[in-house]
């Protein structure tokens, strides 16, 4: 599939947990992280393009499964969660560009620093950009709406991720999240704690 036919796909079904704004804000955020962390440009347009697949999986999901916005069972839970693995046999079953990087993202990005993610890695046994993109993808989420829950402001997005900054997260790529955010968000953060 070729991005352009991903993203027709994507716009067909956007609704909720999986849709195309989402991969592209944080594959734009993923950009800027990665910049405010000194990465080169290069490297940062890499790890912008994977992260824009990095929910790819979700195609292979049933659009309800993914739009519920009651709890879901533990099958529904385990059915999502496998997003990452699907995504991953996508990308590497494909002939597309940057696929290494697009394939780790893909299967990574729910791996937390303290071996509480899906598949139990941690620390740097975790790829740097699913570490990366981690941030990205997390602050994204919360502070959007989704399905099965409202959005939360910028400062408590950052100060739920900054809590976790070392357990969850890589300090690395929160504090480039704190530079790049305290550039932009107008008036600047104002975290407590
Ligand atoms: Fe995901
Ligand atoms: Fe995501």
């Amino acid at each position: 599939m070729k991005q352009i036919e991903y993203e027709k796909y994507m716009k067909d079904i956007s609704t909720g947990l999986f849709d195309l704004e989402h991969a592209k804000r944080t594959a734009q955020l993923t950009y800027q992280i990665a910049i405010h962390a000194d990465c080169s440009n290069r490297a940062a347009q890499n790890y912008m393009d994977a992260a824009f697949w990095h929910d790819c999986g979700k195609m292979f999901l049933p659009p309800e499964l993914l739009n519920k916005t009651e709890p879901l069972t533990d099958e529904e839970f385990d059915q999502i969660q496998s997003h990452t693995g699907l995504g991953f046999d996508y990308i590497e079953h494909s002939n597309m560009p940057n696929r290494k990087l697009r394939s780790d993202v893909a299967l990574f990005h729910h791996e937390r620093l303290n071996g509480s993610g899906y598949l139990g890695m941690s620390g740097k046994a975790i790829c740097r950009a699913a570490r990366l993109v981690a941030v990205a993808d997390t602050f994204d989420a919360m502070t959007h709406d989704r399905s099965y829950r409202k959005a939360v402001c910028v400062e408590q997005a950052f100060a739920e991720i900054k809590k976790n900054s070392g357990r969850l997260y890589d300090e690395k790529y929160v504090s480039a999240l704190e530079k790049y955010l305290s550039n932009t968000v107008k008036g600047g953060l104002r975290i407590n704690g």
